[in-house]
């Protein structure tokens, strides 16, 4: 069940209660490296499951054991991921575990510490965008800046839709994503209660690259 939230359709809260489990046990200050990364491939299968709920589907015959039938298949391919560097792999790798024929696309951004600006480094996408479905991921929808610009730049290739997902935003982020972006759905496991000055989500889980990477 993905229920929307407030009056806004185009953001869903995956409240499942394996969801909600697992994201309080990362949220948790002394949760591992190890077992923080565990949860957040775990959550992102579950989010995956969510977000692919509407993906289009085709026909084949196959054969059971026993007669041949009609059944229904998705086109893996027409998928495509885009990641975030570098929280964005956290999720990629849970997600390529329930789709593993989605495409995969990288936008390395970091925020400057000094305007939480985003400012591109890397970007590398699949062919024939325009036939492809992306599923922008990223696992903090903080500031928003990231989000937007990350889309903005998939944009230009006019894929036939986008959506974004991610573990938890605040109100500030989702104002943002919003704004520039009304026609993208966004995917969360949470809404936390605010952005502190240093662009970081509160209550939230911390720096999400450096639990998943051991790098504080
Ligand atoms: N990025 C993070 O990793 N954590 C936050 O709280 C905000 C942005």
């Amino acid at each position: 069940m993905s229920p929307q939230t407030g009056n806004d359709p185009m953001v869903h809260v995956v409240d499942h209660p394996l969801v909600q489990h697992k994201l309080t046990l990362m949220r948790k200050k002394d949760a591992s490296t190890n077992s923080f990364r565990t949860l957040l491939n775990e959550l992102a299968m579950l989010m995956a499951y969510e977000v692919t709920r509407d993906m289009p589907m085709q026909e084949v015959e196959i054969e059971t054991p026993l007669e041949t039938m009609k059944a229904r298949v998705i086109d893996g391919k027409k998928l495509v991921l885009v990641s975030i560097l570098r929280a964005g792999t956290g999720i990629l790798d849970g997600m390529l575990t329930v789709v593993p024929g989605a495409r995969v696309g990288h936008i390395g951004l970091y925020r400057d510490p000094k305007t939480l600006q985003a400012v591109e480094y890397y970007f590398k996408m699949p062919k024939d965008m325009q036939e492809r479905d992306v599923v922008v991921v990223d696992p903090m929808l903080a500031t928003g800046n990231s989000a937007v610009a990350a889309i903005e730049r998939v944009k230009v290739l006019k894929p036939k839709s986008i959506k974004f997902v991610c573990l938890l935003t605040c109100p500030e982020g989702i104002a943002t994503l919003r704004k520039a972006h009304p026609d993208v759905p966004i995917y969360t496991a949470a809404i936390d209660r605010q952005l502190n000055d240093h662009g970081y989500i509160l209550p939230g889980l911390g720096d999400a690259g450096d639990r998943i990477f051991g790098t504080q």
